[in-house]
């Protein structure tokens, strides 16, 4: 099946590569650097995959929120090729229709063309034999998570439009959702490429533990969350938390609600979050 040209077109980053861009969110998939650089630098490198995975016992589970044009899930691949460390690659999107597109401009993009076979096979769920197995769940990720067997993750790669394009995938109840997949004695870190003050809040309280993340294009910073403390270099600190009190868009996302300052209920959660609660103990 065609895609269809009315919902993407690929436009010219500023690094001179192409991307794609979703007409109806306006989004650009990878911006200023395009999208190789960023799968590596904001997702593989920072989650130390390769270093990660060789210290596991069975399958390293990667989570791939939001496949779009899958160049983070090929960076992926790329990056194991010589490895032999057994990956389980679950990528997960509502549409196919921006890997589709993507297909169809395999030689524009340039990442996609060596791996048009794996790609083309995702599509119809084919396996392949070999160490990395990557599979497509199509499907809104927020119903999926509620109920879907699926193995707990090391890694999500957390890439959906953004919280005022794709509010959904930003609240609160969905981060906890996600929170609760993961299983306390699986370190798992979560990449995401924004720095806004509401969303780490909305992780905070959902449970994870948050950090600043490294910087790529032409954003200082970008954020991280565990399950786990070891994961994350770079924790918010208490200078961050004086500065949420204050901000104007200090308040978590919920669904149906604008964003605005933090209220003393969830202010009062986040001072007794353990993040910040260690951070007390030994200042
Ligand atoms: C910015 S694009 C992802 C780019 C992609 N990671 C890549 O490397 O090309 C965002 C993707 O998230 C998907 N998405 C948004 N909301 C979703 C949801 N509720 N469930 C599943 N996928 C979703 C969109 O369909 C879109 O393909």
């Amino acid at each position: 099946m065609k895609s269809d040209p009315a919902v993407f077109e690929l436009v010219s980053v500023k690094s001179g590569v192409q991307s794609l861009r979703c007409r109806t969110t306006g989004e650009v998939f990878h911006p200023v650097v395009g999208p190789m650089i960023e799968a590596r630098i904001l997702h593989v490198r920072q989650q130390r995959l390769i270093e990660r995975a060789a210290t596991v016992n069975g399958p390293f589970i990667i989570w791939d929120v939001g496949l779009g044009a899958a160049a983070n899930a090929i960076a992926v691949i790329e990056a194991f090729e010589e490895t032999d460390s057994r990956i389980e690659l679950h990528s997960f999107d509502q549409t196919t229709e921006p890997l589709r597109f993507a297909l169809e401009h395999a030689s524009e993009l340039g990442y996609l063309a060596p791996h048009l076979d794996k790609a083309a096979g995702l599509l119809t769920n084919q396996t392949r034999p070999g160490p990395l197995q990557w599979k497509l769940h199509v499907s809104d990720f927020r119903e999926l998570i509620k109920s879907a067997p699926l193995p707990a993750p090391h890694a999500i790669l957390y890439d959906p439009y953004s919280a005022g394009k794709n509010p959904g995938m930003w609240t609160l109840e969905h981060f906890e959702n996600l929170r609760a997949r993961l299983d306390e004695e699986v370190p798992c870190m979560l990449t995401n490429y924004t720095r806004s003050t509401a969303v780490r809040v909305t992780l905070l309280l959902a449970g994870f533990f948050v950090g600043h993340g490294e910087g790529v294009g032409e954003k200082d910073q970008t954020t991280v969350a565990s399950n786990s403390t070891t994961l994350i270099d770079k924790p918010l600190n208490a200078t961050w938390l004086n500065r949420v009190r204050f901000s104007t868009k200090g308040a978590p996302l919920r669904a149906g609600e604008k964003e605005g300052p933090i209220g003393e209920k969830d202010w009062t959660r986040l001072l007794e979050h353990p993040q910040f609660r260690a951070q007390n103990a030994s200042a």
